[in-house]
């Protein structure tokens, strides 16, 4: 498995704006067009895995307490095969 990056923060009062959702996107358009990966998978707190769900990724796993105590960890994963994720086209999903 390869690491890629980091969290990608959007500034508190530019969200709700779509940055979030394009920064991902080009990101995975990236990783799309590097073509050697067939899974991304990502760590992320409960408050934020809905954003990551509209984007096609999937929960895999949730440590309780896995950043802190009260604080989980969601593991998700986005399977860039378009036939297990018709979303993994990385076209808009809307
Ligand atoms: C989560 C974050 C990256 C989203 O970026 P954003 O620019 O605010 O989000 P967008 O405007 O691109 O939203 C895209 C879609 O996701 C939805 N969305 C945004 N944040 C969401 C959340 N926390 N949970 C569920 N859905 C969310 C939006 O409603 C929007 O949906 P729509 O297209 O149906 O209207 C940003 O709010 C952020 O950095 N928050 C700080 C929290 C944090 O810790 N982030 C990184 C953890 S790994």
């Amino acid at each position: 498995m390869r690491r890629l990056g980091d969290a990608g923060m959007v500034r508190r009062d530019r969200q709700g704006q779509g940055i979030g959702r394009d920064f991902l996107r080009y990101r995975l358009r990236a990783v799309r067009n590097d073509g050697r990966a067939k899974v991304v998978r990502l760590r992320t707190i409960p408050i934020v895995h809905g954003f990551f769900a509209k984007e096609g990724f999937n929960v895999v796993n949730v440590l309780a307490d896995g950043y802190g105590p009260g604080l989980h960890c969601v593991t998700m994963d986005l399977h860039l095969d378009v036939t297990r994720n018709p979303k993994a086209l990385g076209q808009p999903a809307d």
